[in-house]
């Protein structure tokens, strides 16, 4: 029975990914994979509890604390603080993976005969893989969610520190094997957790998505690990898959960000990179009300570019509104969507989602920048980074290199924001200064209740 419910979760967890990969399945691959979690948590921890019920109680308890608590949290969050909650959720992993792997090993302390040394290796490679998630992700949690203090931890040669303290973790791992004594336990776990610090430290806030995303990856391996020491297929299973899909989804953003993982891991493109706040920039040229409903209702082709301000908005059905009416006047409406647009993964395609804007009208980057030379009006709403020139125009941008949507290729462009301030690098925009740009002030969806009013009386 339990071998069958194993093979039940890893089949649901498998195919809820499966789904996943789909936004209009997404949804339903989501429950899935939670109802194979479900499943696992029954066959793993409350099965074999069948003869000693005593203990049910204790597990019963916490599990329905965290449950709820995990679901109270989930239900509460923000869209656009959805990293800040995975890496939150992922450090908590992290720790999990920490406390197994040090009781286990006190029971090879006890009985030496427990284990085998090679099983001794894995469990202290869990300690340190799960040590540096937690400490990793809750400084990531920081940066993100923008406390100052966390932009500021960087010391000098913090490299070549990382490399001794990795020695230092290798060398206590030595002497705690051969000699048994706790103490360069406890050293391992401390030098672990400063080492997570010191990993995620000199890497900008721009960068932390992917970041989170190599640890979810860490985490993912040390439930792996832990799998084979508890010979428990699904926890092997579940920690390959969260292993394996958090490494390809780093790869992919650094792709989307035309970077090295390297580059990223040694902080090349950091919110705190140089500022071109300075430069000479030119002037800006407004557009009012009518003017832009006019210009879009006279339009053969009309890209909108949706960005973070739209998701802080929550402007997303008023877009889709912008939408309709634009396509009851036969406009042909698209959005170009980003990778790394909004501030976590797919953020685009899960909120036009919300507003049920149909699949088909969503395109990628590549596409789109083959689009915009044939585009009447781009309309950028809330995006900032992910449309500016810089990224090919100025090698000394913190943006330099990262693909961009190039909206200037349009026949004129619009900017919805609420001011001129940057975006998530921190860097101006040389696009708000072209010539076939205008600028249309206001929180989005202000901006777009009025542009959607005008539209109306036309
Ligand atoms: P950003 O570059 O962050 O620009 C967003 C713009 O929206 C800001 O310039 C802001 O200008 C405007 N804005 C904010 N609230 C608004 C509102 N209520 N109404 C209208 N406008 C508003 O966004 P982006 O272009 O989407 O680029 C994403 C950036 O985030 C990239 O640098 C990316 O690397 C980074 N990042 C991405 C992720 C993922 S995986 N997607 C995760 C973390 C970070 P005003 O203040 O003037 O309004």
């Amino acid at each position: 029975m339990e071998k069958f419910l194993f093979l039940l979760s890893a089949f649901l967890l498998v195919w809820g990914l499966r789904l996943q990969s789909d936004p209009a399945s997404a949804s339903k691959g989501n429950k899935f994979a939670a109802l194979g979690m479900l499943i696992a948590i029954f066959s793993a921890v409350i099965m074999p509890l069948e003869n000693s019920k005593s203990n049910l109680i204790w597990i019963i308890i916490p599990l329905s604390v965290s449950a709820t608590l995990g679901y109270i949290i989930a239900k509460k969050i923000e869209m656009t603080s959805m990293p800040q909650m995975v890496s939150i959720f992922n450090g908590l992993g992290g720790l999990s993976a920490v406390l197994l792997s040090f009781t286990e090993i006190n029971k090879w302390i006890i009985f030496p005969d427990a284990y085998e040394i090679i099983v001794v290796v894995v469990l202290l490679s869990s300690l340190f893989i799960g040590s540096v998630a937690f400490t990793g992700s809750l400084l990531a949690f920081a940066k993100l969610d923008g406390y100052k203090w966390s932009e500021k931890l960087t010391l000098p040669f913090q490299h070549i520190i990382n490399i001794v303290f990795i020695f230092m973790i290798l060398v206590c791992s030595y002497l705690f094997i051969s000699s048994s004594d706790v103490t360069y336990l406890y050293l391992i776990i401390f030098l672990s957790f400063v080492y997570g610090i010191f990993f995620v430290a000199p890497i900008g806030g721009a960068d932390m998505p992917v970041v989170i995303s190599l640890l979810n990856s860490f985490t993912g391996i040390t439930a792996a690990l832990t799998g084979i020491i508890f010979g428990n297929i699904v926890m092997l299973l579940g920690g390959i898959l969260v292993g394996a899909a958090g490494t390809i989804l780093t790869l992919l953003m650094c792709n989307a960000m035309n970077r090295s993982l390297l580059n990223v891991i040694i902080g090349g493109f950091s919110s705190s990179g140089p500022s071109n706040e300075n430069k000479e920039q030119g002037d800006i040229k407004e557009i009012s009300d009518s003017d832009f409903a006019v210009q879009l209702f006279y339009s053969n082709k009309v890209i909108i570019v949706p960005g973070y301000g739209l998701a802080v908005a929550q402007a997303q059905k008023l877009c889709k509104e912008i939408q309709e009416s634009l396509e009851a006047n036969d406009v042909e409406v698209k959005y170009a969507i980003h990778p790394v647009a909004g501030r976590m993964p797919g953020h685009m395609n899960v909120l036009l989602a919300e507003a049920d804007v149909d699949y088909s009208k969503l395109i990628e980057l590549d596409q789109a920048n083959e689009e915009f030379k044939s585009t009447d009006v781009a309309v950028i709403i809330g995006a900032n980074d992910v449309v500016n020139p810089d990224a090919i125009d100025d090698s000394s941008s913190p943006l330099y290199g990262m693909p961009i949507l190039k909206v200037w290729e349009s026949i004129s462009t619009v900017v919805l924001k609420r001011s001129m301030s940057a975006g998530y690098a921190g860097v101006q925009n040389p696009l708000f200064f072209k010539k076939n740009n205008k600028m249309y002030f206001g929180d989005a969806k202000e901006s777009l209740q009025r542009l959607s009013s005008e539209l109306k009386n036309l």
